[in-house]
């Protein structure tokens, strides 16, 4: 099945709701794996007190079998703080060619110094270490610095000096329990919800978009 500009044009056919679903994780694993895919970026939410904080992060690995999709972080950012109170993460991706937004949620397991975050701190290039790198102890800055020092942003380091970063670095995977799907359309528009359990498909609907 392929991805291309206008590929499912149902405003005229009447789409498969099986497909549909297939599809939604085909475009989230090709999100994850073409770095030109408008879903290379999504849009997570965390909620803590009744507030709804969102920030952009690449869609780092989508496991299609198991329902479970990952981004990286560090572990002394705000979201790891969000995170760690309420286990629980909410994604937004949108890809205009496309004409499809996905929405998805689910617990979490955060990954720190364990197999899988040796495995993808591993692949990790030298060039991205180096916010890893960094001194974090204050959040707020007298200047309009970068925070980075002068080897830093000069990319001076070896990868081997990089490995100082792996102590921060965390993968935070979360294990789907519900998907929406929202098609836009000049003929009207199409929406359908997805619900899992345990990685299983265990039901899916039709919504008034
Ligand atoms: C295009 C783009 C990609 C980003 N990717 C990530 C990412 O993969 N992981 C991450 O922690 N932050 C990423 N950020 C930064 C976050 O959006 C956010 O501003 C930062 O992590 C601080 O969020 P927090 O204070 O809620 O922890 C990205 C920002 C942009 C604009």
């Amino acid at each position: 099945m392929s991805l291309s500009v206008n590929e499912h044009p149902w405003g005229n056919g009447i789409p498969d709701i099986n497909e549909i679903e297939k599809i939604c994780w085909q475009m989230l694993h090709e999100g994850a794996t073409n770095r030109k895919s408008a879903m290379h970026q999504a849009v997570i939410g965390t909620s803590v007190d009744s507030i709804a904080y969102m920030r952009t992060v690449v869609l780092r690995r989508v496991d299609i079998e198991t329902r479970k999709i990952y981004l990286h972080t560090d572990k002394r950012s705000k979201k790891m703080k969000d995170l760690e109170q309420t286990k629980h993460l909410s994604w937004l991706v949108y890809d205009q060619s496309l004409r499809t937004q996905i929405r998805c949620s689910g617990s979490i397991i955060i990954h720190h110094m364990d197999d899988l975050c040796k495995e993808q701190w591993d692949h990790t290039g030298h060039h991205s270490r180096r916010y890893y790198m960094l001194d974090r102890e204050v959040e707020e800055m007298d200047d309009a610095s970068t925070g980075l020092n002068e080897a830093l942003t000069a990319f001076d380091y070896t990868l081997e000096e990089s490995e100082v970063g792996f102590q921060h670095f965390v993968v935070v995977e979360t294990r789907i329990d519900w998907m929406d799907w929202y098609y836009t359309h000049s003929k009207g528009n199409r929406r359908a919800k997805f619900n899992y359990q345990e990685n299983i498909l265990t039901g899916m609907s039709w919504l008034m978009p």
